[in-house]
């Protein structure tokens, strides 16, 4: 009895991760040239996390400090602080110096060691009644006194989802104030990522935004299909299945070829095959498998649907059937659409929700599995209530 070969969920690494040379020795290029900082975007699901903490992993291999942020996890600028300024004291070797030094840094937040629940090491900091821009400033400055006064080298910096740093404070320009320190760190590469890949690409794009051209951008693509192929076929030999070409193929497919969709729908032919005593996939476990997915999800798919105005549903009904790069006016009539003002308000909606992605220049459902969903209940989907 072999255990499930393939993973989905959380980021992945060893024998579970694929491919990415090529996007890996890019960003690894440009992070460690520290030319610029870098941007990297592509949506959710495409693996970013995955690929920089290799990134990441390979720095601290190579005795280069680093420190990953996920922007998701704080739920307020003074958790922030206190996350991003604990990760920060953990890279200046924690102990007393590092406390000290870090003390020096900021000492009008008077910083304190507190052991977690876990055992791990976190600071504390006092900000009196209010988090203001200059204990902020400080706490992010804290990064470029690290590297040149305490570690003497130069620093990694990746902040994950960073398009949500506007979801922390409503009265502070929080772009403007990391922008400004940031811009005068020399010794902190910085490399922000994100899923919301057209809020990341307006931040970095727009004029009028403080970070406006301050870090060289890099796309993560899809995998390679060839790569995600011998992924498969790989993963499933080592548990002695055999899966032959066409069907290798079509699990490429049914997921759209992005790596935890992938991952997902291979795990669950997996259990197929193994619930049928077999040692080889066939087309069936792959049907049986993709609709077992739909199925498990159509509860949460229906609410996501049920959240949408009529005119978003009208928009994500007519990509999960067509993709498309342009909304024009005859695709808007054969999907019954409506203007095109009324249809770009909708699909903006859409994809802040997370629901739609741009990829390349094409629109389309970012789960493949709700686009199979949208098609199979046309009802329920266009229904207006
Ligand atoms: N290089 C890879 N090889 C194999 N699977 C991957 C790879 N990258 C991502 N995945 C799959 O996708 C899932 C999501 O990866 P993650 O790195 O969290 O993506 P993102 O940060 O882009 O949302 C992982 O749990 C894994 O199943
Ligand atoms: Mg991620």
């Amino acid at each position: 009895m072999f255990s499930n070969p393939f993973k989905f969920g959380k980021e992945v690494t060893g024998q579970y991760f694929y491919d990415r040379d090529e996007a890996f020795r890019n960003l690894y290029r440009k992070l460690a040239g520290g030319s610029s900082n870098v941007v990297m975007y592509a949506p959710r699901r495409y693996g970013k996390t995955s690929l920089v903490k290799k990134v990441l992993g390979r720095f601290s291999a190579e005795g280069v400090p680093n420190v990953y942020f996920d922007l998701n996890k704080a739920d307020s600028l003074e958790h922030f602080c206190c996350e991003y300024a604990s990760a920060l004291y953990a890279v200046a070797g924690k102990g007393s110096a590092a406390l000290d030094a870090v003390g020096r840094y900021i000492s009008h937040l008077h910083p304190t060691v507190g052991v977690g629940k876990d055992g791990t090491v976190t600071l504390r900091l006092d900000y009196g009644q209010k988090m203001t821009a200059t204990s902020l400033s400080e706490v992010l400055d804290l990064a470029e006194r690290i590297a040149s006064d305490v570690v003497g080298k130069p620093l990694v910096v990746a902040f994950d989802e960073f398009q949500e740093i506007g979801r922390l404070s409503r009265d502070m320009p929080l772009e403007g104030v990391f922008r400004s320190c940031i811009q005068s760190h020399q010794n902190v590469r910085y490399l922000f990522l994100g899923s919301k890949t057209h809020m990341l690409k307006r931040m970095f794009g727009d004029k009028a935004r403080p970070f406006y051209k301050s870090a060289a951008t890099v796309r993560l693509p899809k995998p390679p299909e060839g790569e995600s192929l011998a992924f498969v076929t790989r993963r499933f030999a080592s548990c002695s299945i055999g899966v032959d070409e066409t069907d290798a193929k079509r699990i490429v497919a049914e997921s759209d070829n992005i790596p935890y969709y992938l991952q997902q729908l291979s795990s669950l032919v997996f259990d197929e095959v193994a619930l049928a005593g077999r040692d080889w996939v066939e087309k069936a476990d792959i049907d049986a498998a993709v609709g077992n997915l739909v199925a498990e999800n159509a509860d949460y798919y229906q609410e996501r649907v049920s959240l949408l105005s009529p005119a978003q549903r009208l928009v994500v009904s007519a990509l999960a059937h067509e993709p498309v790069a342009d909304f024009d006016e005859a695709y808007r009539e054969r999907h019954s659409l409506g203007g095109s003002s009324t249809v770009h308000s909708a699909l903006r909606a859409v994809m802040n929700a997370g629901i739609v992605e741009r990829e390349g220049r094409t629109y389309s459902i970012g789960d493949p599995f709700l686009a199979k969903y949208l098609c199979e209940s046309p009802a329920e989907v266009t229904a207006v209530k």
